[in-house]
């Protein structure tokens, strides 16, 4: 199995999935459980190939894998140090790594339909862990997992998008889990040059999913289940400098308007759109959801290495 778009996962195998991520949420708070897990898939390996930075991505499907025995060989700046920097394709560099007996090969690459171009030459399961502006699916599978742990359902919850809805590409991936799911609504609080892409606002309105657009916090805060934040994405703009993000900052103040039984995520590096203050409010979940990173990619790379 390839895991390339949230697209390819139905509410059937999501709930299967993160029953199978809390029983490893379960199983990690016993030692001798954990150290039994370690040795599941001794003797296979998994690739971490990245054309493009991570912190989180990388290193917890790292983890992820060494938690479950498998071994990791990976490359962290692709693009400068594997053989593209001396002009391989994308798909010459997969075959080759197809004759080295991996169970999966994760990639980050900085054009959009980079896994799917992997994947239409590899036998070997290949997972995206973001393709430029197009897709990020395990985040969204982790931001669902953090939601509903929260929640208890994935369905009838308000949503406030925040920051660069145009080139973030863990909010369209979000967007489409949630449209799988009836009786959403989302509010979309960005500025017109970072407006959520006409393809993601057809797909809501094609599943029922309502929506709305504006650039007052105030006005969606006081009425919202999840905030959802995130950063200006400035190596996909040209003039990054140009854009005022004046009045995007989360602060105690603006935050202050959200229900007591909200949550505030973010899929992190944050830069300056949330003010440090906010971490310790309760509501403020980014990095319990970071962690959840980790589960939910476990239970990915366990399903892979099993099938
Ligand atoms: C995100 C990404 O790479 O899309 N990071 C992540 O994987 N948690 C968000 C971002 O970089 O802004």
């Amino acid at each position: 199995m390839h895991v390339l778009s949230v697209d390819q996962f139905d509410t059937k195998y999501l709930d299967d999935l993160f029953s199978k991520t809390q029983e490893i949420e379960n199983t990690l708070l016993d030692k001798s459980k954990t150290e039994e897990l370690a040795k599941k898939h001794l003797a296979k390996q998994v690739c971490t190939l990245f054309y493009e930075p991570s912190t989180r991505t990388r290193l917890s499907f790292e983890t992820a894998a060494l938690k479950l025995g498998m071994g990791v060989v990976s490359t962290e700046n692709a693009a400068g140090f594997s053989s593209a920097a001396k002009g391989e394709t994308l798909e010459d560099t997969i075959n080759v790594l197809n004759n080295y007996r991996l169970s999966a090969i994760v990639i980050r690459h900085t054009d959009t339909g980079a896994a799917e171009k992997a994947a239409s030459v590899s036998k070997v399961p290949i997972i995206n862990a973001g393709d430029g502006a197009g897709e990020h699916p395990t985040q969204a599978l982790l931001d669902a997992y953090t939601i509903k742990k929260h929640f208890g359902r994935l369905d009838n919850l308000k949503i406030v998008m925040g920051g660069d809805l145009k080139y973030g590409r863990t909010v369209r991936s979000l967007c489409r889990l949630l449209a799988f799911y009836p009786g959403n609504h989302v509010s979309f609080v960005s500025i017109p040059e970072l407006q959520m892409g006409d393809d993601i606002k057809e797909l809501l309105t094609s599943s029922g999913t309502t929506f709305d657009e504006t650039d007052d916090v105030t006005k969606v805060f006081p009425d919202s289940n999840v905030v959802y934040w995130t950063r200006l994405q400035k190596e996909r703009l040209e003039n990054p400098g140009s854009i005022d993000k004046g009045g995007f900052t989360l602060t105690k103040d603006n935050i202050s308007l959200l229900p007591q039984d909200s949550i505030i995520l973010h899929p992190l590096p944050r830069v300056d759109e949330i003010s440090p203050e906010v971490d310790s409010d309760p509501r403020a979940k980014y990095f319990e959801q970071a962690g959840n990173g980790l589960l939910i990619r476990m239970a990915i790379l366990d399903i892979i290495a099993s099938a």
